[in-house]
């Protein structure tokens, strides 16, 4: 079978590894992949948002399935675009991707079906939004209705420090907006729970633990992810079934009378307030660098799950998990989440020995007669899966530094909540 993935992150590398173990599939196509990617697959230069090359490609060379890695072509409508031209696409359509392409959205459907989530409002101006904050308790959470990787994302300790947030979102910050979000800010711990869905039935994909802030101790500025590990410390049997019957199913049941369903993978992202589950944002996808720390430990075929969606047949399928812990370190680009150089060799990589357990997933790399280069801010994921987080952060350390990177940075902190 050929299967083509679209994307270029560590998330699509993991999936185009997880692919790779698989004897259904003997061809991977990667669009447009990464030096990583570039061992395992074949890169094809077509970029994720040319959706009529990627059409083209894809029936030229009659792939099988096609894999949508990242958010922004399914919020374009991707899955709707393939379908139409017969293409077998894995992922969410337009109209549920909006789940994560607009949190207004999101928020109304939580208000009509009773999704615990944090409180909020929605304000056309900034005359409107400053008469809200005349009489309401602070920390708020400011938010512009945009895809923005976490960016567009503000917390505000008082009035004025709100003013300035509202002031960017509606001077065009994030892109174009006519309104902003206002939340209540929910004091909790974090949470990633994953579905895999194929339209009639899902079935839980684990859960993980992301380390957004740039620096140890979670300070610093948000970026895509530093790491993560799998599973979160806060997994419970009665925690999921309040994630699921207060969140999940609501959620599908609400797609379902707007006239569409879920295809593809659902992640939710969840502020566990003393063991309840609120939902903070939903993303389309697996989350980047959660899905680095889930697929090491899948052991069925992943093709097969996936071919279970896409039949919707995924009730009947039984997916397995090695019943290990997973964590993550990502190799960084000094200066990121700002400014940052690219194009620079990263040296070593052949030198490293991997046991089975043990996986670099490239990100920002590119490779240039049989180079690597660094090629974004998010450079490289170190995932280990052993018994003990403890084991797992050790190795994964160990490996970064064997790397010879001098613009690199990372944390070594990654999973201190269930280690140190
Ligand atoms: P979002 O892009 O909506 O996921 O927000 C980015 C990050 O901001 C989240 O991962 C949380 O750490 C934080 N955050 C967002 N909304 C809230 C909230 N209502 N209360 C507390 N923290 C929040
Ligand atoms: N790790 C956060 C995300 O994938 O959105």
């Amino acid at each position: 079978m050929k299967v083509g993935i679209i994307g270029s992150g560590g998330r699509e590398h993991a999936i185009c590894s997880a692919l790779k173990r698989s004897k259904k599939v003997d061809k991977i196509y990667c669009f447009p992949g990464n030096a990583g990617t570039k061992l395992i697959a074949e890169n094809i230069d077509i970029e994720i948002d040319n959706f009529n090359s990627l059409k083209d490609f894809i029936k030229l060379n009659h792939i099988d399935i096609v894999i949508v890695g990242p958010e922004k072509p399914l919020v374009n409508g991707v899955v709707d675009y393939l379908s139409a031209h017969n293409i077998n696409v894995f992922g969410p359509n337009r109209i549920s991707s909006q789940l994560e392409g607009s949190k207004i959205f999101t928020k109304k459907l939580c208000k009509k079906y009773n999704i615990p989530t944090a409180g909020f409002g929605i304000f056309e101006s900034e005359k409107e939004a400053a008469n809200f904050m005349n009489n309401c308790k602070f920390p708020i959470v400011v938010k512009a209705d945009v895809l923005a990787a976490g960016k567009g994302v503000y917390i505000c300790d008082n009035k004025q420090q709100s003013m300035e947030a509202i002031k960017e979102i509606f001077s065009g910050k994030f892109g174009d907006t006519k309104v902003v979000l206002i939340e209540e800010f929910l004091k909790g711990e974090e949470m990633s729970f994953f579905i895999i869905s194929d339209g009639e039935n899902f079935k839980k994909f684990g859960t993980a633990q992301d380390h957004k802030r740039v620096f140890e101790g979670d300070k610093g500025k948000n970026t895509g992810g530093m790491g993560a590990y799998s599973p979160s410390r806060l997994e419970n049997n009665d925690l999921d079934y309040k994630i699921l019957n207060k969140i999940i199913n609501p959620t599908l049941k609400g797609l379902k009378e707007l006239g569409t369903d879920f295809v593809g993978f659902l992640y939710a992202g969840l502020m566990i307030v003393e063991n309840e589950p609120y939902l903070i944002e939903y993303n389309v996808r697996m989350g980047d660098p959660e899905c680095q720390t889930i697929l090491p430990k899948l052991k069925t075929d992943f093709i097969e799950i996936i071919e279970a969606c896409l039949n919707k047949n995924l009730g009947s399928i039984e997916i397995d998990w090695y019943n290990d812990k997973c964590l993550c370190v990502v190799l960084c680009s000094k200066g990121y989440p700002d400014k940052f150089e690219n194009n620079v060799e990263i040296r070593n990589l052949n030198k490293l020995d991997l046991n089975t357990n043990e996986f670099i997933y490239h990100a920002g790399t590119k490779s240039i007669n049989g180079k690597v280069f660094s090629n974004g801010g998010r450079v490289m994921n170190f995932s280990v899966r052993s018994k003990e987080f403890k084991n797992s952060r050790e190795r994964a350390l160990e490996l970064i530094n064997k790397v010879n990177w001098e613009n690199g940075f990372f944390r070594k902190d990654i999973g201190y909540k269930v280690i140190d």
